[in-house]
């Protein structure tokens, strides 16, 4: 059996995938769910909101052992004729792990590119092996972890990494920002998901029967998440509702390849947008300070007063999305929620 895999998408940088992986994969890990999240992106924001920047030089440093730290220790020996290395998994408690990412990734997109019209060759062992090594490690991790899902982190572009991801991906989430960059993101986005899930069916058709297992790259959109934090402070309300209220019409002619209306005239009541995530300001720094999700910053952290109030309500505001999700992608949480901590 797979884990499924769900993944934050979107070509456009700053509309808060990372800090809503960070956040979903916490709320999951404390809500019955057994959680593994994986930085594909380059850049690596995921693993360091997770661990300081001492852990991280440490994963990273060159001379500590053949053994799959990261996720780019993991698929390195593709780029020479070894066969990928099993990921070591950090834990950052019994129910969440992660499998790092590592800024050296970005030196296997130009591999991952050359494979792709391999893969349709004589010789495909190889192309598939490489093509689907995200998979392979996070499923690999999944195993380990015993893992219920899977949460996949990737930078913004089109490129052959976010390709490899993406036909990983069980589930596409898209987050947007109230703006042209976002709309436009999704005009991107629709075709391009649409392109890449019909070239891998056709490869896997030509590989039959394939030497592995293989994932199935459905990328099911399950909807889209609205960032008021990426809203200029000083734009007026009305700029905010002309790009939000095209929303319902955007994703669903470009994401779910329907034409014709009526559309919804705003997100609030599109049954595809699965949540308006506010402006948290200060509580968001916080938690990077003390590496936590804001929903359990405490007042030995600094949330007192009305900052404590705002942390519960964030905690339920990440409920409802979280149960949103596992709903919609058929999550069944195997443990007992773990109650949440009590403000101090
Ligand atoms: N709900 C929010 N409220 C306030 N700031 C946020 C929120 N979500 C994200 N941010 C901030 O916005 C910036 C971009 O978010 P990030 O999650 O890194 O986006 P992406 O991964 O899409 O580039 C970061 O500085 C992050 O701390
Ligand atoms: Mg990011």
């Amino acid at each position: 059996m797979t884990i499924p895999v769900l993944t934050f998408f979107n070509n456009k940088g700053g509309v808060g995938k990372t800090s809503l992986v960070y956040h979903l994969a916490w709320i999951l890990s404390q809500t019955g769910h057994r959680v593994l999240t994986c930085d594909l992106d380059p850049q690596a924001n995921l693993s360091a909101a997770f661990l300081d920047e001492d852990e991280l030089e440490a994963l990273w440093k060159e001379d500590n052992g053949s053994q799959g730290k990261t996720v780019f220790k993991c698929v390195n020996p593709l780029l020479k004729v070894g066969d990928l290395l099993p990921p070591v998994l950090q834990e950052i408690t019994s129910t969440l792990k992660l499998i790092p990412g590592d800024m050296r990734l970005s030196g296997f997109e130009d591999k991952l590119s050359r494979e792709w019209p391999e893969a349709l060759g004589k010789d495909p062992y190889r192309p598939f092996r490489i093509l689907t090594s995200f998979w392979t490690v996070m499923q690999k991790g999944a195993e380990d972890l015993d893992a219920t899902v899977i949460l996949a982190d990737v930078g913004p572009n089109l490129g052959a990494i976010n390709r490899s991801a993406l036909i990983a991906t069980d589930y596409v989430i898209v987050p947007l920002g109230a703006d042209l960059f976002s709309l436009q993101g999704l005009r991107n986005l629709g075709p391009t998901l649409k392109s890449w899930c019909g070239e891998w069916q056709e490869r896997q058709e030509k590989w039959k029967p394939p030497e592995f297992e293989l994932p199935e790259g459905r990328m099911k959109p399950l909807g889209y998440i609205v960032q008021q934090h990426s809203v200029r402070l000083s734009r007026p309300v009305k700029a905010y509702d002309k790009w939000v209220n095209r929303m319902p019409k955007e994703y669903a002619d470009n994401l779910l390849n329907r034409k014709s209306g009526p559309f919804p005239a705003s997100p609030q009541e599109d049954e595809n947008c699965l949540a308006t995530v506010k402006h948290y300001r200060s509580l968001i720094p916080m938690g990077q300070e003390s590496r936590k999700p804001i929903f359990d910053l405490t007042a030995a952290d600094g949330a007192i007063g009305s900052h404590a109030t705002a942390t519960q309500d964030a905690r339920r505001d990440f409920q409802a999305l979280a149960k949103l999700i596992t709903d919609r992608a058929g999550l069944i949480p195997t443990l007992p929620g773990t109650p949440a901590p009590l403000s101090s």
